[in-house]
């Protein structure tokens, strides 16, 4: 087992350090001749060009894939897009045509809830795209195209590298679909492929350097609550972050939008709470980023201890961070391929401090097949 493992104490960890391959795997083949290809299509382009409205439907850390998914979806593409729960998708009678795509991610293709809006979704002449990591399971079986992650097996039962790369697989889908719509040139399309193919690097570049944050992992161990914060796609990363530390080290831990501190959540905030921030990327900064700093700084003020996740050289936070956590410079949109890896590494070495498995946490499976 110990050779399995990679020399890792944990499938989590080498499964962390996949990650470069992971996501470089996923993208491989799917850019050829200038246009982004899926891997099974049965719908044909012209219906492809046809729709008019996107449903994203996923459980747990797919799901939060899945939001990361929206923002890029409706910036390349202005369809609508709406990403949802599995569970709660058909049962509440959602409007669904021939003209309507659901995205459904998962990376077993067996989980019950997704599999059953699937199938609800097709009862309703809905489109279904399935964005998945397992060949051959059921929800890619069923569906009108496909566009297989490459994250290989994954033992450790939170979900790493093939989160990411399900985050990989969701861009090529949106590229795919801004391409059938002519909402983005073909050389725009490329122009971005290319920023995808950077990714690995940045990623082993952020694996590479997670030291500091395993000791920030076992100075905080011992806290009783944790919370993350973060706008845009830093919001889905906090989702993630969150329930990481959930899943892994049973410790109460929520993600929030951080515009929404004010109307809640900062009542939370008290001495010595460790609070996660990831700051929107130099690209991205203008407005948003301001108001994170802004944040930063109210958060500190009441005490709390701030642990911010920003751009090498973001000297405006820098000094309101009680731990500052460097990732390389990306686009905004890319930006949860790397802002995510500290969240995992956090997660894993809270629970190895605390005495848990990290690759069976109780309670949990690796699939859920059942509703
Ligand atoms: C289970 C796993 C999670 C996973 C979720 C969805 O709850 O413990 O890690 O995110 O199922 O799984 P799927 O295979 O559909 O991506």
């Amino acid at each position: 087992a110990a050779a399995e493992k990679g020399g890792y104490d944990y499938f989590m960890l080498k499964e962390i350090a996949e990650q470069p391959k992971a996501v470089a795997d996923t993208l491989l083949g799917h850019f050829q001749d200038g246009r982004i290809v899926l891997d099974e299509q049965r719908i044909s382009d012209q219906d492809l060009r046809d729709i008019d409205k996107v449903f994203i439907v996923a459980c747990g850390s797919a799901y939060h894939s899945g939001i990361v998914a929206k923002y890029a979806i409706e910036h390349w593409t202005r369809l609508p897009c709406e990403v949802e729960i599995a569970s709660e998708f058909r049962y509440r009678d959602p409007v669904l045509d021939r003209s309507t795509l659901v995205v459904a991610i998962s990376q077993s293709g067996e989980t019950a809830d997704t599999l059953e809006a699937v199938r609800h979704a097709k009862s309703q002449k809905a489109r279904v795209l399935a964005v998945c990591n397992t060949n051959g399971s059921q929800i890619p079986r069923e569906a009108d195209a496909v566009l297989y992650t490459h994250a290989g097996p994954e033992i450790g039962v939170a979900s790493t590298k093939a989160y990411l790369a399900q985050i990989t697989a969701n861009y090529l889908v949106g590229l795919a679909l801004a391409q059938a719509r002519g909402t983005k040139y073909p050389d725009e399309v490329a122009a971005e492929f290319r920023q995808l193919e950077k990714m690995p690097e940045a990623i082993q570049h952020v694996v590479d350097s997670l030291d500091p944050v395993r000791e920030i992992a076992r100075e905080l161990a011992g806290s009783k609550s944790v919370l993350f914060l973060g706008r845009h796609v830093g919001y889905p990363t906090a989702l993630e972050g969150a329930l990481k530390l959930k899943e892994l080290a049973y410790m109460h831990a929520e993600g929030f939008p951080a515009g929404e501190l004010k109307h809640g959540p900062i009542a939370l905030i008290e001495d010595d709470l460790p609070v996660f921030i990831v700051m929107p990327p130099v690209e991205g900064r203008g407005v948003l980023h301001s108001k994170l700093v802004s944040n930063v700084q109210e958060i500190r003020a009441r005490g709390a201890r701030t642990i911010v996740i920003a751009e090498e050289g973001d000297e405006a936070v820098r000094p309101l961070s009680d731990h500052f956590i460097p990732i390389p410079a990306s686009t905004t949109l890319l930006q949860p391929l790397l802002a995510t890896i500290p969240y995992q590494a956090f997660a894993a070495e809270v629970a190895a401090a605390r005495g848990y498995d990290v690759d069976k946490p109780r309670n949990l499976a690796k699939s859920v097949t059942v509703e």
